[in-house]
């Protein structure tokens, strides 16, 4: 009777009590078999009664601990609330797209691979030797003011700065190694400049650097030439300007038809027809001196170039705050392989 009323209330929370339940009653060395065996001592007369009353417990025993169990075995596997089409497609998630800088950087860097350039690469933060000193900047140049530079430490007579160009990976190169040297240098460069639609505080450059025995400045020209040619289609026109820069001489800025309106004048190239893009020059002899190269036998040419710059033009993008402030409107429109 005890164990009747025992099994009749057993509601259990969990599949362990589940098995509990099990143990107790229904194994081999559980409380049924034990009342069978009891039952095996009583008179005849008992039997009777007694018989029908151990069957139909061990009954419902069974069918209660059958019960539990299905119970527990589906909340378990989560079949019972799922009634979902399987066959259905999943969910897609939204790819991402490359930055525009990005993608303009890869291209320009797969031109020059084709001409046999290696990529280079070096620190964001740098000494003044391979920022200025060793790129022929005279000690009281203005490049080296605090309005151009970010200065980090000042130090006997090599500053700790955020590079202002990638330059000095020309010089960290050519100080490794031993000339020829054909590479170009991405990276993200530093100046202190007010924020605005035109100017930033940082942006990024492609340098590129090629240094041999009788590299002229016709070299360069057709170099540059073939690039433009490559980025902007066919027909770009390409102009020199003779130009400053502490680094190379002669030096020079170039200048390409205007990508807009080809050359016939609109508000980008203020009408003009062109546009600049790089500098440009053949690496001065100081500046293969101070890298330990002997500039009696060896001569080389150097650029550079904003790839914010190159971008716009591309895409007629007119506010260079757009690259950095990470607005999913704008980077979005650029949609691109991975
Ligand atoms: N370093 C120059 C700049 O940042 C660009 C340049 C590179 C010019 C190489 C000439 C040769 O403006």
């Amino acid at each position: 009777k005890q164990y009747t009323v025992e099994v009749e209330q057993f509601t259990p929370a969990s599949a362990q009590e589940v098995e509990e339940f099990r143990l107790k009653f229904l194994v081999t060395k559980g409380i049924i078999r034990n009342l069978f065996e009891e039952f095996k001592a009583v008179s005849p007369d008992e039997k009777r009664v007694l018989g029908k009353v151990l069957n139909e417990f061990k009954q419902l025993a069974e069918q209660k601990y059958q019960e539990s169990l299905e119970q527990f075995t589906a909340e378990q596997s989560g079949k019972s609330s799922f009634d979902g089409d399987l066959t259905l497609p999943g969910v897609g998630f939204k790819l991402g797209s490359r930055h525009p800088l990005s993608l303009v950087r890869k291209e320009i860097v797969e031109i020059f691979k084709k001409l046999g350039f290696i990529v280079a690469e070096g620190p964001e933060i740098e000494d003044d030797w391979h920022n200025f000193s060793a790129l022929n900047f005279p000690p009281e140049h203005p490049a080296r003011d605090m309005q151009d530079t970010f200065f980090i430490k000042k130090q006997d007579g090599n500053d700790i700065a955020l590079r202002t160009h990638t330059s000095s990976v020309q010089v960290r190169l050519m100080e490794a190694g031993k000339p020829p040297f054909r590479a170009i240098m991405p990276g993200r460069v530093y100046r202190n400049e007010a924020i605005s639609a035109r100017a930033h505080c940082f942006f990024h450059q492609v340098e590129g650097l090629y240094v041999d025995e009788n590299v002229s400045f016709a070299d360069l020209k057709q170099t540059l030439y073939h690039f433009v040619q490559e980025l902007y289609g066919e027909g770009t026109k390409v102009r020199f300007r003779p130009s400053y820069f502490p680094f190379t001489e002669p030096s020079a800025e170039m200048d390409i038809s205007c990508t807009i309106c080809k050359g016939k004048g609109c508000q980008l190239c203020k009408y003009s027809g062109w546009v600049e893009i790089l500098g440009c020059g053949m690496v001065d002899p100081n500046v293969l001196e101070n890298c330990g190269i002997d500039s009696k036998k060896y001569s080389g040419f150097a650029f550079g170039m904003g790839i914010e710059r190159i971008t716009n033009l591309k895409y007629e993008i007119r506010d260079l705050r757009l690259f950095s402030e990470n607005d999913v409107r704008f980077l979005s429109q650029f949609e691109s392989e991975l």
